[in-house]
């Protein structure tokens, strides 16, 4: 028997560029409420909220200084509760997002922290002398320089995996880890359905805090691979997971970049920490060296294929995980997988049923469903995201020209996915009546939900037949997976099956017309495709086609 939250649809909506309703440009929760109905047509039964908590916001509320209190810019607790009350009559869950790895160097723990080694909340944190001098060792930090830095109150250097306002937590301290299970019954018993943990990979250290090897293009040694994934982590991933989720129907989504495919079983199945993870392989396939976006590579089909392969393989009996192609830290996914001389509309097209029709459960991000693509901003002054203007200064300093790195950020800066949200062909894609905090992508007087609403060939309403299909066939959701034509590196093409039906799913990446052996679909019929008359054996440039043969 599957749980709700496998055969569900969820959306990743990200607060501040969702939907603005005070004309302060920035989203709040009264625009999340406005839009429910929105959600629900399209069948999503979970929103996966990114922090709405108090916070700084110097990485847009993944740095919380109260999970307690709700950020005044988004609105109130009052809000929150009538979110959660709004949400629950169109039958959707609120899932929070669970920053555990990090506070805000404003979180009153750290505050404590910082003042001394002698209170409550010294050993809150990691905290380290010196050596020879400068920060107790090599490691870089995600988001540039080392990720030590020194605290003249304390006279020491605490460790941050991101931005120096983003302070570690002590995991191996049972009181921090308590302090954490208990935010997590806060949200709780508040009604929320689920979570999804932010940068999980991370808590656990290795406590021998040694040098790793220098990364010559920045010169430090990345905290990712020192740390990512340690030893000992799951141990602390068993005891959140009794003490968090116990036998609640809830559902707990792990950010686990680090965590191999192979290693799924260990995380999501049976006897695993959480209900699904995030795998990444499928979204490094572009990357040369993780750290450097500007070190990219060329990369084929096949490779993408076998990352999700193998991600299917080793939850095919045993454990289940998210489909997802975008969320708010990826570049959108037409500009990521497909060719550029890709047709936006049928690449958008090709992309959704590839996140529908896996196995797993998927993740749409908001203007996903509408074929929201990236920006094409040509000055570094029109980002916002801090990882941005890190990646930006690295690439300059290793010999980038402004024009070439221009282009790095335009092809993967987070905030390609952050633009507002596009509602309609209104100024400012109606998500503000004042100024947005991130400008609008330009092309919203084309790609918008009022306009997508009205045009039955739209990407929006694609979305929604994949949606209605879902539920029509079972085999979408329960059918097990088989990959097909894995060589091509053309075309992607799987079948799923239950012993009373069999689809089969071909979707063309390439701008070519590609031939394959009609067999594979004789005796089956098209349900959907994103082209007219259909023929077996062909698929024009970015065709997709779902074919659907019930069992006897
Ligand atoms: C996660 C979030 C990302 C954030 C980082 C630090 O990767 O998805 O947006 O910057 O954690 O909290
Ligand atoms: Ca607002």
């Amino acid at each position: 028997m599957l749980k709700w939250w496998q055969r569900t649809i969820v959306y990743e909506a990200y607060p501040s560029s969702f939907m603005d309703t005070n004309g302060d440009g920035l989203g709040d929760l009264q625009g999340l409420i406005s839009k429910l109905g929105y959600l629900q047509s399209l069948g999503v039964g979970a929103i996966w909220l990114t922090p709405i908590y108090k916070s700084p916001m110097g990485d847009n509320g993944y740095d919380v200084a109260d999970y307690y209190a709700i950020n005044p810019l988004y609105g109130t607790m009052a809000d929150m509760d009538q979110l959660l009350a709004a949400a629950k009559r169109h039958g959707i869950k609120i899932v929070m997002d669970l920053v555990v790895n990090h506070t805000s160097s404003e979180c009153p723990w750290f505050q404590a922290s910082s003042s001394g080694k002698d209170n409550d909340y010294s050993d809150w944190y990691i905290w380290r002398d010196g050596a020879e001098g400068g920060p107790p060792n090599n490691w870089g930090s995600i988001f540039g320089g080392s990720a030590w830095t020194w605290s003249e109150q304390r006279q020491q250097y605490y460790l941050h995996t991101f931005a120096p306002f983003q302070p570690d937590l002590n995991w191996e301290n049972p009181k921090v880890r308590q302090a954490i299970y208990a935010v997590a019954q806060f949200w709780l018993a508040k009604g929320v359905g689920g979570f999804r943990i932010d940068a999980v990979p991370y808590i656990k250290k290795p406590q021998d805090y040694a040098n790793g090897p220098v990364n010559p293009a920045t010169g430090f040694a990345p905290i990712h691979n020192a740390t990512a994934n340690t030893e000992g982590i799951l141990d602390f991933l068993h005891e959140f997971k009794q003490e968090v989720q116990g036998d609640r129907d809830i559902f707990t989504v792990g950010e686990a970049n680090g965590v191999a495919a192979q290693q799924l079983p260990l995380w999501v199945g049976k006897d695993g920490v959480f209900d699904m993870i995030f795998e990444f392989s499928h979204l490094d396939v572009k990357f040369a060296d993780g750290e450097l976006w500007y070190k990219t590579k060329a990369w084929r089909l096949t490779e993408l294929k076998q990352t999700i392969a193998a991600s299917q393989a080793n939850t095919s009996s045993n454990g289940w995980y998210p489909i997802f192609l975008e969320n708010h830290d990826q570049p959108r996914s037409i500009n990521s997988f497909l060719p550029e001389e890709a047709d936006p509309i049928l690449g958008a097209k090709a992309l959704g049923m590839l996140l529908l029709t896996l196995r797993g459960t998927p993740f749409i991000y908001q203007g996903q469903e509408l074929g929201m693509t990236n920006v094409d901003w040509t000055s570094i002054d029109c980002f916002n995201d801090l990882s941005t203007k890190n990646q930006y200064q690295l690439a300059l300093d290793n010999g980038l020209t402004t024009t070439q790195a221009m282009k790095v950020m335009q092809k993967y800066s987070r905030d390609n996915a952050r633009t507002p949200m596009q509602w309609s062909a209104q100024p400012n894609a109606g998500f503000t009546m004042g100024k947005p905090w991130l400008a609008v992508n330009a092309n919203y007087k084309s790609v918008n939900a009022e306009l997508e609403a009205e045009d039955k060939d739209s990407v929006l309403n694609w979305y929604r037949k994949l949606y209605s299909l879902r539920q029509e066939y079972e085999v979408l959701i329960e059918g097990d997976y088989k990959e097909l034509l894995a060589d091509s590196e053309e075309i992607f093409v799987y079948s799923r099956s239950t012993s009373t039906a069999k689809a089969t799913v071909l979707i063309n990446f390439t701008e070519n017309t590609v031939s394959y052996p009609a067999e594979l679909v004789e005796g089956t019929d098209p349900v959907l495709s994103n082209y007219e008359n259909v023929q077996k054996g062909v698929l024009r440039p970015f065709e997709a086609v779902l074919y659907i043969a019930l069992i006897k």
